[in-house]
């Protein structure tokens, strides 16, 4: 398995352009399923969990290709008898998304439950509530979950957490349902209203996707678009993060301020220098890092996908921080590879707190998350002396060329085969 080797100490300096968001690009090609016509995708991110999803939707009788970072998909030819591969499924949490867009269009889905990273029980109950209350049968067998309709029609559904992907697969089964559809207490990420402009372009009706309530009114079918999705916001956070806690001037571009306010507000309390202008953000070091107490929260709040980036960096912060984790109940993996590197951090139950500790100390570890993998990276680019990354497929489904980008920002980094 890939491992990532890291020699510290060593100022980044340039620019970095930030790729389309992760969180917005697998929903969207789940949803490409709904328009059973051709879909482009453009500024498609290289990672393994949109090769994932894609192969997904291969294993259904959809013709999908590559082109200049552009996803070609037809899914004219899937049937109402496809079962995406299990194993697949298996490999990935959001493969759950062509739940909605399946049950929507052939009031029927058969699909193994997902896997994902290891960050608590995810379980999937608000999803099914949703597709209840649209009039869908759920069997939950051994392994699997298989909705059937005659005809979904809309209602009001109150979610009781404000969850991401049910907001989403909910969205997404209530396009072609008779009549109108609530979503009340709905998830804000800015991934949803993608999701929902993506959907608007297919010849969708939807009002509000952005704030806690969404008015979906069916339609009778939907057609392909092509559609560019929004930048990664966690991407860009986490190249913030790098240039602070590295002392040094990086400019981020390709980015919208509105969607990293909570990160750029923790930076700038943290002591870090930022410029912001349009489109760009430039990280200019800082003057000393201080503790801070942070809580994650869903968007607007400061966001659970960028919990152990800013972990790393509140080691290496003066004082003591309060990390409370209020999203994901099994969120703190990465703390216990921190404190190998010399991390001064306490677990109690969601909260990590963190005594600021002069320098880190490069030595073997292992990227238990997607983004625990990431805060790995962070502490290893200011670290005394070298840092092995092992496990690193985790970074891999969420960063585009991660080496490659820090390498252009002149970090010492290597990827070893
Ligand atoms: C999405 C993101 C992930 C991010 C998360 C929270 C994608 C592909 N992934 O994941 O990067 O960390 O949002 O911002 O967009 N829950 C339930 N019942 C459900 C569904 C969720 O209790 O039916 C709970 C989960 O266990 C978790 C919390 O709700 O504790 C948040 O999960 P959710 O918002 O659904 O996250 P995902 O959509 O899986």
């Amino acid at each position: 398995m890939d491992k990532l080797v890291i020699k510290g100490g060593v100022p980044l300096k340039g620019e970095i352009t930030i790729s389309a968001a992760k969180n917005s690009i697998l929903p969207i090609i789940a949803a490409s399923i709904l328009s059973g016509d051709k879909c482009i995708i453009n500024n498609a991110p290289t990672l393994e969990d949109v090769y994932v999803i894609c192969d997904l939707l291969s294993s259904m009788n959809t013709k999908v290709s590559f082109n200049d970072n552009n996803i070609y998909i037809d899914t004219s030819g899937i049937l109402s008898t496809d079962e995406p591969d299990g194993d697949l499924v298996r490999k990935m949490r959001a493969s759950f998304l062509i739940m909605g867009p399946m049950l929507s269009r052939f009031g029927k889905v058969k699909i193994s439950l997902p896997g994902g990273c290891n960050i608590g029980t995810r379980p999937i109950d608000l999803h099914l509530k949703g597709f209840r209350a649209l009039g869908a049968n759920i069997d939950l067998g051994y392994g699997y979950v298989e909705a059937k309709a005659e005809k979904l029609k809309g209602n009001n559904i109150y979610l009781d957490f404000p969850s991401v992907g049910a907001t989403e697969n909910i969205m997404m089964a209530a396009v072609l349902a008779e009549g109108e559809t609530i979503i009340e207490n709905a998830a804000e990420e800015p991934e949803i209203k993608d999701l929902a402009n993506f959907l608007i372009q297919m010849g969708a009706n939807i009002q509000g996707a952005g704030s806690d309530t969404i008015r979906i009114t069916g339609v009778k079918n939907l057609h392909g678009v092509s559609y560019t999705p929004i930048f990664d916001r966690i991407e860009a956070g986490t190249y913030m993060i790098a240039a602070a806690i590295t002392n040094s001037k990086v400019k981020i571009s390709g980015v919208e301020e509105e969607y990293l306010r909570p990160v750029i507000a923790k930076l700038i309390e943290s002591g870090a220098s930022l410029e912001i202008g349009e489109k760009f953000i430039i990280v200019n070091g800082h003057n000393g890092l201080r503790a801070m107490d942070i809580k994650t929260m869903p968007y607007p709040g400061f966001p659970t996908d960028m919990q152990a980036q800013i972990m790393s960096l509140a080691c290496l912060s003066k004082g003591t921080s309060i990390i409370t984790e209020t999203v994901f109940e099994n969120r703190f993996m990465h703390a216990g590879e921190l404190k190998r590197m010399g991390a001064n951090i306490k677990i109690d139950g969601r909260c990590a707190i963190i005594e600021g500790v002069k320098s880190l100390s490069g030595c073997n570890v292992k990227a238990t998350d997607l983004r625990a993998g990431a805060a790995l990276i962070l502490a290893a680019l200011c670290a005394d002396g070298v840092t092995t990354i092992n496990d690193i497929y985790h970074i891999d489904r969420g960063y585009v060329s991660i080496e490659e980008k820090f390498k252009k920002l002149g970090a010492n980094i290597e990827r070893i085969k």
